[in-house]
């Protein structure tokens, strides 16, 4: 089994992030889930959607050593699927039953693939990231983003997708 596998939220499948992980996912050769096939609803202090399928989705992820993180840049931040995945891991850190999951996500690197209309991805944006995956206790691996101004032009992202295919695979 491969050791890496995607996680990807956008507001469509085969738009420019849907491109840009797929083309990734393919040199690695690994699994994409695109969350918006899956019923994850929005963080619930009651935790009444603990059932839905995000836990089995964190299950699923667990058996895997690195989680690459597929999203555009919406408004300086990730997409509303990806926004609702990552505030749900604070299911982990309410409910005791669900503490294990927390430490072994410990375990994990994480990693960003993001595109937007800008010459590089935000700051913010992804320290956002890194500080949600270092309050996690999972290392940060590293981010690819592409410039889609002018459309996704996959020419001109090879060298930093080369780049990027390199250091996840220098860590395997
Ligand atoms: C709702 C929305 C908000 C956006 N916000 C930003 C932004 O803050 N910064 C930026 O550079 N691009 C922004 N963009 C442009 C997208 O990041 C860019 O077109 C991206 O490649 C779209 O990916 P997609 O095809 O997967 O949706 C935004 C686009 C949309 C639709």
């Amino acid at each position: 089994m491969s050791k890496v596998i995607a996680v990807f939220g956008s507001a469509r499948r085969h738009g420019n992030t849907g491109k840009f992980i797929d083309w990734i996912a393919q040199e690695l050769d690994i699994n994409v889930v695109d969350l918006s096939t899956k019923n994850i609803s929005s963080y619930d202090y009651d935790h009444k959607n603990i059932e839905d399928d995000f836990i089995p989705l964190v299950r699923q992820l667990l058996k895997y050593k690195k989680i690459i993180f597929a999203t555009p840049v919406y408004w300086y931040g990730p997409s509303v699927p990806m926004k609702t995945f990552i505030d749900r891991t604070s299911d982990f850190l309410d409910v005791p039953s669900l503490k294990d999951i927390g430490r072994e996500l410990r375990q994990k690197t994480a990693y960003v693939v993001c595109t937007s209309i800008s010459d590089d991805a935000d700051s913010s944006f992804i320290n956002a990231f890194k500080d949600t995956f270092e309050y996690l206790g999972i290392t940060y691996g590293g981010y690819v983003h592409a410039n889609c101004h002018d459309g996704y032009q996959q020419n001109h992202y090879r060298s930093d997708v080369e780049d990027f295919i390199r250091l996840i695979n220098d860590e395997l």
